[in-house]
């Protein structure tokens, strides 16, 4: 490389329906299970890589939400750096990546979903290496697992697979099919104590993790036919009887993990509520954090958004419709 080569990827955050919660294999992000999800329009990352071989520093930099990032974080980008450079099969240079969430970080949304598919795509992009959709899936997987779904638009499956070249996401329904909302109720921004990498490896440890997972292609079945019959009714018990499944693991994981705050619990007692007492038709599920999505269609969320900012503990109210894959953008980040 003689000059120097630059990209620039925009990729949406994802809400999963069915959850990925576990690794079969750690080192390739192979997951115990299948899982769904709904690629977000309005929640997304912005990331420019450059390769640089004149770098006078001899060392990737990387700017997140315009402050330097140095540690894990760095280290986490820096090795995915590596994987594209492998698979160009070239001696790396030294890169420049700044990267900015339109959306607070670590909250539980999605943030590394979002980060390492645009990552992927700028990445490879930058480099002229040419990977299609499956490959681009199968290298976001090996950054954050999440992020395999956030390659496509719309409404996703992540297929378990077996080896490297099988675990890949692929479409089910275009963005334009259903025009679902997923309205976060922020709870808390801070950082979460313990990352979803490290929550992975512990599901094992769970009694209830075998339980969760021999329930899945049933709940996955479900989610998938309502996805294609636009069925909010089918499609709500099956999110969040898996969200709370997903939540009984993690709490009953030695060491024990414990997301909610008070507030998280409030947020699903009143969505029962309104459930229950008014038919307002919507139905909640949450990530590893404390934060709750609410999922309603386009005709309740007004009613959902002015009803959750009443209720305390809730700091805001964020809101994304589907949206398309990772694509490459001509604004670059510098
Ligand atoms: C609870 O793929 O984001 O959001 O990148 O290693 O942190 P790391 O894992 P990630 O785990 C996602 C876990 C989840 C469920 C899901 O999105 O399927």
């Amino acid at each position: 490389m003689s000059t120097t080569a630059k990209a620039t990827a925009r990729a949406g955050s994802n809400i999963a329906f069915i959850k990925y919660w576990g690794v079969a294999d750690a080192s390739l992000n192979l997951p115990l299970n299948n899982s769904i999800s709904m690629t977000l329009g309005d929640l997304y990352t912005t990331t420019t890589v450059e390769w640089d071989p004149d770098s006078p520093l001899n060392a990737d930099t990387l700017q997140i939400d315009g402050a330097a990032a140095t540690g894990s974080k760095a280290e986490r980008v820096s090795r995915h750096l590596d994987r594209v450079a492998q698979l160009a099969g070239i001696d790396r240079p030294p890169a420049r990546v700044a990267s900015h969430n339109n959306f607070p970080m670590a909250s539980g949304i999605a943030s590394s979903a979002s980060a390492f598919a645009a990552l992927s795509v700028a990445a490879a992009a930058a480099l002229g290496l040419h990977l299609d959709t499956r490959a681009l899936s199968a290298l976001a997987r090996k950054g954050s697992g999440s992020a395999s779904r956030s390659l496509f638009g719309g409404y996703v499956e992540w297929e378990r697979g077996c080896d490297d070249a099988s675990s890949i996401a692929h479409p089910l329904q275009p963005a334009d099919h259903w025009a679902l909302i997923d309205l976060v109720a922020v709870v808390s921004t801070a950082e979460k104590t313990v990352s979803s990498a490290s929550g992975h490896t512990l599901a094992h440890t769970s009694p209830l993790n075998t339980a969760r997972i021999a329930s899945l292609d049933r709940a996955l079945a479900q989610v998938r036919s309502a996805l294609a019959t636009r069925n909010l009714a089918e499609l709500g018990p099956a999110i969040e009887q898996d969200a709370l499944a997903m939540h009984a693991v993690m709490m009953t994981s030695s060491p024990s993990l414990l997301y909610w705050q008070p507030a998280t619990l409030a947020i699903l007692q009143a969505v029962r509520r309104w459930r229950a007492n008014e038919g307002l038709p919507v139905y909640f599920t949450i990530d590893a954090g404390p934060n709750v999505h609410l999922i309603c269609e386009p005709a309740a969320a007004a009613a959902v958004s002015s009803r959750l900012q009443q209720l305390d503990g809730v700091q805001a109210v964020l809101s994304s419709g589907p949206g398309a894959g990772t694509t490459l953008i001509q604004e670059a980040l510098f």
